[in-house]
């Protein structure tokens, strides 16, 4: 495999970046996952307009202008000859510079990194798609908006549910209110047969898939309501499926081990996962 490193496109185990980078001492970076599907970016624009503002946010300098990112990213696909589903990885860093809190002095380069591997064709089976949650407590900062490399209650959030043998983990507030999942956004139909997610906000990370979906929404005949909903209201939801550049749109049968509802996949859910799948197509 190949990645890309400041300039550099070298092999995965050749490519490095400093000790002193601020990213490896402090989190201090942002980053972006991709899907690659045939050979097309799925929603690339609302990626990289996502990057520009996490960078933006972080007062982080563009280490090379969008364009030549865009280009960047296509050779990465192409050295790798992914050719099918493929996930890029892109991480821009404050760059390397002694250990000090503050920024580094003006000039500083930042680093930037873009990887891409392979991953399993887009799913066919909706059914075969489905996978169980746990919930917990929402234990990260308040600028959850800001798609930064700080992820330790994420990785944490994710590890509790691989050891209780779920997927995700749906985390919740102070006020006892849904956010997200630890790596995508989480929706319902809630008991009166309505379609909610959570409202954009410092809450959450402003899911590009989400946004896409809630594109699609019109041409199938639903409408959104952006509210928070309670991990009550999301135990009695008719229906519960998660979003993300991998996920694409997920079903959630199990929540906490008990089904949701009959533990099968709802009718909402099917036809979303049929429109995105055309989405991406
Ligand atoms: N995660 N919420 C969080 C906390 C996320 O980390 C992600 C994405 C999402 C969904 O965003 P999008 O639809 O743009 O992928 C929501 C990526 C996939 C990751 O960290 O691997």
């Amino acid at each position: 495999r190949i990645a890309y490193v400041n300039g550099r496109y070298l092999p995965v185990a050749a490519a490095q970046v400093r000790v002193e980078d601020r990213g490896f001492l402090f989190g201090d970076g942002v980053y972006e996952v991709v899907q690659v599907y045939r050979g097309r970016f799925v929603d690339e624009e609302k990626h990289l307009n996502r990057l520009t503002r996490s960078l933006g946010e972080l007062r982080l300098a563009w280490p090379v202008g969008r364009r030549a990112l865009e280009a960047i990213i296509r050779e990465v696909v192409t050295r790798n000859r992914l050719h099918d589903n493929a996930l890029v990885y892109i991480q821009i860093t404050r760059g390397a510079a002694k250990r000090e809190h503050v920024f580094p002095k003006p000039g500083t380069r930042t680093t930037l990194v873009v990887t891409a591997r392979a991953i399993p064709a887009f799913p066919r089976d909706v059914d075969a798609w489905a996978t169980s949650i746990i919930t917990g407590p929402d234990q990260r900062w308040d600028r959850c908006d800001i798609k930064t490399v700080n992820l330790l209650p994420n990785v944490l959030a994710k590890q509790a549910a691989k050891d209780a043998g779920a997927f995700e983990m749906a985390m919740v507030d102070g006020q006892g209110m849904v956010t997200e999942c630890a790596s995508s956004n989480i929706w319902i139909v809630d008991e009166h047969g309505q379609l909610r997610t959570r409202a954009l906000g410092h809450e959450i990370l402003p899911g590009c898939t989400r946004a896409a979906l809630s594109e699609l929404l019109g041409a199938e005949g639903l409408t959104l309501s952006e509210t928070a909903f309670s991990l009550d209201e999301l135990r009695r939801a008719q229906e519960v499926f998660i979003t993300s550049a991998t996920s694409f749109v997920r079903p959630i049968t199990r929540i906490d081990g008990a089904s949701v509802q009959d533990g099968a996949v709802g009718p909402v859910t099917r036809r979303l996962f049929a429109a995105f799948a055309r989405h991406v197509q």
